[in-house]
């Protein structure tokens, strides 16, 4: 058994996932990595900027798999994610890095939402984390294809929570009776759309690829 697992280790397929962010990476390793050998963009030699100028989380993800894929000629990954608020007509969606300008702190978008939603009742607070897993396989495989997992919750009333990144403080679980920012990283990766679309992806692949 001991000797599978290093073989299987060895035969590792090359995945390049198209992210610079090194905490997306780290986590992207933990649970594709028994399968897969992932590198980060940076490890590939690769720093082409895309812009994300699509109006859905499909089209960044795929715009940023595909223009790699051409680059590398090998297989990548590459996601896009946010937060869809249905008071806000699902804002701020696929701009949620650029609500209120990119380099805004959280604390301030965070806490001008709930400004926003102060008055707004619960059951009309409903809200979810979206993301989109793009995958782009050179030949012979020639294949492009997206998944999307989500993790739904509601806009809480104030900050809670000092774990996670970006809108977790503000994004309340009412069955866990806590915000995303108030679980253990390894917590939140079984339950949240990326965690979530890691694993079907990493099933899509294992399909396609063996
Ligand atoms: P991107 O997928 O790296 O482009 O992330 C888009 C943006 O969505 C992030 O910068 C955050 O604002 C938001 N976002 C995506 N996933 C999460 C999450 O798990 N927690 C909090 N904010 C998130």
């Amino acid at each position: 058994m001991a000797m599978r697992g290093k073989e299987e280790k060895m035969n590792r397929k090359k995945i390049i996932f198209a992210t610079k962010n090194k905490g997306k990476i780290k986590e992207i390793k933990v649970i594709l990595g028994d399968v897969f050998e992932v590198i980060s963009m940076e490890e590939a030699g690769i720093d082409t900027e895309i812009i994300e100028d699509g109006v859905t989380f499909e089209e960044n993800a795929l715009k940023k798999a595909t223009e790699i894929m051409k680059i590398s000629n090998e297989i990548v990954l590459a996601d896009d994610s946010g937060l869809e608020i249905d008071f806000l007509n699902k804002k701020p969606g696929v701009y949620s890095a650029r609500y209120m300008g990119e380099n805004t702190p959280y604390s301030i978008k965070n806490n001008k939402i709930l400004e926003i939603m102060k008055d707004v009742p619960i059951e009309q607070r409903t809200a979810r984390f979206v993301c989109v897993i793009a995958a782009a396989l050179p030949k012979p495989f020639n294949k492009n294809f997206t998944v999307r997992e989500t993790i739904e919750g509601i806009i809480g009333y104030e900050i809670q929570g000092k774990n996670g990144f970006g809108y977790d403080p503000i994004f309340y679980l009412p069955d866990r009776k806590c915000t995303t920012a108030q679980l253990s990283m390894e917590e939140k990766n079984k339950i949240s759309h990326r965690g979530k679309a890691l694993f079907l992806m990493k099933n899509e692949l294992k399909r396609i690829l063996r």
